[in-house]
């Protein structure tokens, strides 16, 4: 062989060497494309992920406030009250030329404020079904008529007509009230009734449950 084909030959094979050393380097075990999609893949589940998250945050919005409501319904379920006549002292209340509205100052609960001891009116808080009593007591020789009052309308009553000793009477009613609606008792005219500090004529109710 002459010595410059040897030359040649020698260059061929170097170049063949160096192209196979070049593919090692540049095209590693390595799949550009393979990673590519992998990354593609992993991008998408972020953003599926941060699509999660936002749901799951704003989901925890609705559940505060849904909480902050119920939280407040449930306070507004709290309704009870019971007072006596007098805040102090004893005597009769009464007799009046016209009917009269109780105002038992004497206030024993009033969990949800709904009873007023200024006016003797209780004023319902949330619909619902409610339960009123009172009781009322009078001197002998004296009349007593109270009627339980829903928005002025009389609802249910007691009696007594010149009792020898004195008299007592009781009744209480389930209404069914809606917002705003007020109880009270109402004192007939020409009619007595009396308390001391055993609270012998009351007024109490509470809701039983809303509707
Ligand atoms: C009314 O109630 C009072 C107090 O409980 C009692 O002393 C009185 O005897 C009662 N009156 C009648 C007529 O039953």
């Amino acid at each position: 062989m002459k010595s410059e084909t040897m030359a040649v030959l020698l260059l061929v094979l170097l170049l063949c060497a160096e192209s196979s050393i070049a593919q090692d380097v540049f095209s590693p075990s390595v799949d550009i494309i393979v990673e590519i999609e992998k990354l593609k893949n992993m991008d998408e589940r972020i953003q599926k992920l941060e699509e999660a998250l936002t749901n799951v945050l704003s989901e925890n919005e609705v559940l505060k406030h849904k909480l902050e409501t119920v939280q407040k319904e449930n306070e507004a379920k709290k309704v009870a009250f019971s007072a006596g006549l007098l805040g102090s002292g004893d005597g009769s209340t009464g007799p009046f030329d016209a009917l009269k509205i109780l105002e038992y100052k004497k206030v024993f609960s009033n969990v949800g404020s709904a009873y007023d001891s200024n006016t003797g009116i209780f004023t319902a808080p949330i619909k619902g079904a409610y339960y009123f009593r009172f009781y009322a007591h009078c001197h002998g020789g004296a009349s007593m008529a109270v009627s339980l009052l829903k928005n002025g309308v009389t609802q249910c009553s007691v009696f007594s007509w010149k009792p020898v000793s004195n008299g007592n009477g009781s009744n209480g009613v389930v209404l069914t009230l809606e917002i705003g609606d007020q109880i009270s008792t109402q004192l007939w005219k020409q009619t007595w009734v009396y308390d001391d500090t055993a609270s012998y004529t009351s007024f109490s109710g509470f809701l039983i449950f809303p509707l």
